[in-house]
Parts: C-alpha cells; structure tokens; sequence
C-alpha cells in the first residue's frame, strides 16, 4: 500500500496534469481564433496528451488499491499576445511539471517505494521531451521573428503533428 503523503502527492498530480490539459486546450481555441489553423493543432495534441499523463496516474492508483480524487480544475489564462507567448508560457509550465515529477521521485526513494519510482521514470523521461519540444518550437520563432511568410511556414509545420497514446496506455 502507498504511504498516505504518496498518495496525496499523485493525486496532486492528476489534478496537475488535468489543468495543463486545461491550458493548451485553451492555448489551441486562442490560436484557432486567430486563424493558427496548425497551432491549434499542436495545441490540441498536447491537451489530449497532458488527458493521458493524468490517466496513467489513476490506472496506478487504482491497480495499487488507491483512492483517487478529481479535485477541482483551476481556471486558466485565455488569451496570448503572439504564438512566441504561447510557446515560452508552455516552456516555463513544464520546466514546473518536471519539478512536481522530481519531487514526486523524491518522495517514492524517501520511502523507498520502488514500484511508485519506476512507474515515475516514463514521466522523467517525457519531461525531456516536453521541454525540448517546447524549446524547438521557441528556437523556430525567435528566428523568423515577425515575419509573415516565416510564421505561415511554422504553422504549417505544426499541422503536421499527429497524436499518438503513450506506452503505458497501450500495452495493457
Ligand atoms: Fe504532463 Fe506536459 O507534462
């Protein structure tokens, strides 16, 4: 069984990963009002992926025998000043996940939890993937500036991004 301070800890998690579904849905209906057909895209992907993370959660928590509790949803921004804005918003929230995720492994190897641990590593290692990506997409539009032309080719870049489900909700 998981101590009592884990189990509030990942259920803190699932609320977490709940609102940063909540944020990039949000990011996606701004950059579809503003006509960023392919951001809205990338965006909606990260929604459903962040709908994931918090998914994976619950299955461990649920397969250990916890209680699981959807608490509610914080309210969030709605509106950014550029696609750059987005980006650099989604950049700083998810260097905060990866400490949420660390902090998370701090308390499984305190507890010497060694399931709750291994089960944190696919997180560790997404967390790379969501900085860099984030990071990449900054890189690309620090460059073209405010460029017209290069924001169209950026957004269309971002159109090209397809959703698939993470490996611990595909092999059960
Ligand atoms: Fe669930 Fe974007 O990390």
């Amino acid at each position: 069984m998981l101590s009592q301070k884990l189990q509030d800890a990942l259920n803190a998690q699932v609320n977490a990963e709940m609102w940063s579904a909540y944020l990039y849905l949000s990011m996606s209906v701004d950059a579809s009002l503003k006509g960023y057909k392919g951001m809205a895209n990338w965006f909606a992907i990260q929604f459903r992926e962040e709908q994931d993370h918090a998914q994976i959660l619950i299955n461990y928590l649920l397969s250990r025998n916890c209680a699981v509790k959807l608490a509610p949803i914080a309210e969030v921004k709605t509106s950014w000043k550029s696609p750059l804005a987005a980006f650099e918003d989604t950049l700083t929230h998810e260097k905060k996940v990866t400490a949420m995720i660390d902090n998370l492994c701090r308390i499984a190897a305190e507890e010497q939890d060694f399931a709750t641990a291994n089960m944190l590593r696919w997180f560790v290692d997404e967390q790379i993937e969501e900085e860099e990506n984030a990071q990449d997409i900054i890189d690309s539009l620090e460059k073209v500036d405010d460029s017209k032309l290069g924001l169209y080719m950026i957004d269309k870049e971002l159109a090209q991004r397809v959703y698939s489900a993470p490996a611990p909700l595909t092999k059960e």
